[in-house]
């Protein structure tokens, strides 16, 4: 498979503490991959590398063979699209939510691609509502629909299911697989829950206080992994 993002050394700092510190990692193009891990071990810090929006302190990373930085041409940089950990809705209907994102590209005549993206997630009969009605789960979804209206080449998941019950964990996790399978969108998923990613990802890393434990084919990171980290992880005995 070809690499999408190289990522080569990369460390992140903030105030004088090693937040990242990645060694050499490569995503494949098409992939899902899952990135597990406890509670500030990094995760959202590198979705927001790798969705350009803030750069590393030392180290490269590059997508599509280009090097990121001011020079990535913006057309490339809108290729990647994020769902957020705790997306913000704009105090709006749902439908101008889904179209927000087309609207600033300047995309005009998206009414069927927003309709196409609300009928996706399952959001067709609440077109007009007002986001801030919304439940949490529909909440969720509006924010996956907002993103998949872009039709990005990579999408990255920041905890996309948190807090949602299983009629919406199922849903959301059915259009990751479907939208993989039918545009090969590169999937990036962050999760606490190694079910979902043993449901979903065909890789999976772990993610431990800023350093990749172990990155692996999904069979042989829960079955066979090669460091007794995983283990503990996947297994629930991890203490942190
Ligand atoms: N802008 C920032 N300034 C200072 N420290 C930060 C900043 N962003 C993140 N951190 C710190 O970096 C570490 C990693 O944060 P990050 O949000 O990436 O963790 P996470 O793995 O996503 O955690 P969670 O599972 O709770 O979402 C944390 O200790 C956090 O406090
Ligand atoms: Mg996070």
């Amino acid at each position: 498979m070809e690499v999408i993002y190289q990522l080569n050394d990369i460390q992140k700092v903030y105030a004088g503490r090693t937040i990242l510190d990645l060694g050499r990692v490569e995503i494949l193009r098409g992939e899902v991959l899952a990135v597990v891990g406890p509670s500030g071990a990094g995760k959202s810090t590198l979705l927001r590398l790798l969705n350009f929006l803030e750069e590393a302190d030392r180290g490269e990373l590059l997508y599509e063979g280009q090097l990121v930085g001011t020079t990535l041409p913006l057309a490339m940089r809108r290729e990647v699209t994020t769902v957020f950990q705790s997306p913000a809705l704009l105090q709006d209907s749902v439908e101008t939510n889904v179209a927000y994102g087309l609207r600033l590209r300047g995309i005009g005549g998206s009414q069927a691609a927003v309709g196409a993206a609300l009928e996706q997630m399952g959001l067709a009969h609440l077109r007009k509502v007002p986001a801030r009605t919304l439940s949490g789960g529909e909440a969720q979804r509006v924010a996956l629909a907002r993103a998949i209206v872009l039709h990005p080449k990579v999408l990255l998941l920041d905890e996309p299911t948190a807090n949602l019950d299983p009629y919406n964990i199922g849903l959301i996790e059915q259009v990751v697989r479907d939208i993989n399978q039918r545009e090969k969108t590169s999937i990036i998923l962050v999760t606490h829950n190694v079910f979902q990613a043993k449901r979903l990802a065909h890789r999976v890393a772990l993610l431990l206080n800023g350093q990749i434990v172990e990155m692996a084919p999904a069979r042989e990171f829960f079955e066979n992994p090669r460091d007794l980290r995983t283990r503990a992880f996947t297994n629930g005995e991890m203490v942190y």
